[in-house]
């Protein structure tokens, strides 16, 4: 979107480009992207608690007859429904002979393990603990204090979204050589959308972004009330945020303008909140989950992305029930982009283990 002429709702959320600007005569924005702007954002991000919490994966995906899994900074996770339809985590490791509980299946909330029949409820039983588990409605969580070595919160830094009674949801699972702060630094970097994803950005221009010194970041001194230090933490990520203008591009020279806002609200999501043009209110919330090392002790990361859209056209009614068709969509548009820019994330991390980051 051209910053001179102001998003516009019409009747209809597409917009035709009048003067479509070819990939490479656009305007260069290497220059407003200046590598500390976005070190800086990120060392803010880093600073913010998060209670020890780590996305596993879509609460969709915890299905009623086997775990869901994923192994968290080197440790495995299993996380399941238990009879009462609680959320509930644990080691994937079984505490009789150690089999992969993984590959265990649930029975009446019930994981049971396929070598020797050890049941599991979510209590702690035989020598196995249960983790601290949070189900927000789109996404899993789980907490290890071991791993994020922070002081523990009783629940993650959820991010404002649409009621989800009212949006369509999806996520998007990916895997990257890299770790997390390169994810959340690609998502801190807008300015290679229009560049780098042509085939779905257009137009871009950041209008705001915080500075690289002056602004200290989100977090009071030791001893401040609670209810100041959120306020704090609030107006912070407020003030906190890339501003950006940008057109999705749906066909052609067919697109959607929007004003769109990424912040940080933890040290692992980045998320984009609509705040202007159509889908108003929606929001793409990234999150980068350490998964551990490969057999060539690189680190692996996982990108769970979910995309909470809404809408207040009638249309979207109709949306909202065609989520199962709609939702495989999404996960390609986010996989599309996913696949650029885990590049980005792992290029920046190969970069910055052999000392050649210049950033
Ligand atoms: S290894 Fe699980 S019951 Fe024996
Ligand atoms: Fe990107």
């Amino acid at each position: 979107m051209n910053p001179r002429r102001p998003v516009r709702r019409g009747r209809l959320p597409l917009s035709l480009r009048r003067d479509p600007v070819a990939w490479e005569r656009q305007r260069p924005t290497w220059r407003e992207a200046r590598p500390a702007v976005i070190a800086q954002a990120l060392k803010r991000a880093q600073a913010r608690p998060s209670g020890n919490w780590f996305v596993v994966g879509a609460t969709r995906d915890v299905r009623a007859d086997r775990p869901l899994a994923r192994t968290i900074a080197g440790r495995e996770i299993v996380v399941w429904r238990d009879a009462a339809g609680r959320l509930v985590a644990g080691p994937g490791v079984c505490p009789h002979l150690g089999a992969p509980l993984r590959d265990s299946p649930v029975r009446c909330g019930t994981l049971v393990c396929h070598w020797h029949g050890l049941a599991l409820s979510g209590g702690p039983f035989a020598g196995w603990e249960p983790l601290p588990a949070y189900d927000d409605g789109v996404l899993a969580w789980v907490r290890l204090d071991d791993v994020g070595g922070e002081p523990p919160l009783d629940a993650p830094v959820v991010p404002a979204r649409p009621a989800t009674a009212r949006a369509v949801s999806a996520v998007y699972v990916g895997v990257g050589v890299c770790e997390p702060e390169d994810v959340v630094a690609n998502r801190l970097d807008p300015w290679h959308g229009a560049w780098f994803h042509p085939y779905s950005f257009v137009d871009l221009t950041v209008v705001d972004s915080p500075a690289a010194a002056g602004r200290s970041g989100a977090r009071t001194e030791a001893g401040a009330d609670a209810d100041a230090e959120a306020e704090d933490e609030a107006a912070a990520t407020r003030e906190d945020g890339f501003v950006v203008d940008v057109s999705f591009r749906v066909a052609g020279r067919l697109v959607v303008p929007v004003r769109a806002v990424f912040t940080a609200p933890e040290p692992r999501t980045v998320v984009m909140h609509i705040t202007e043009g159509e889908g108003k209110g929606s929001v793409v919330e990234t999150h980068a989950t350490p998964l551990g090392v490969d057999d060539r002790g690189r680190p692996r990361t996982a990108v769970v992305e979910a995309v909470v859209a809404a809408s207040e056209r009638p249309g979207f009614a109709v949306a909202r029930r065609m989520q199962p068709l709609l939702r495989p969509l999404v996960r390609a548009a986010a996989g599309r982009l996913w696949r650029d820019d885990l590049a980005y994330a792992e290029r920046r991390w190969q970069l910055r283990s052999t000392g050649r980051f210049p950033g």
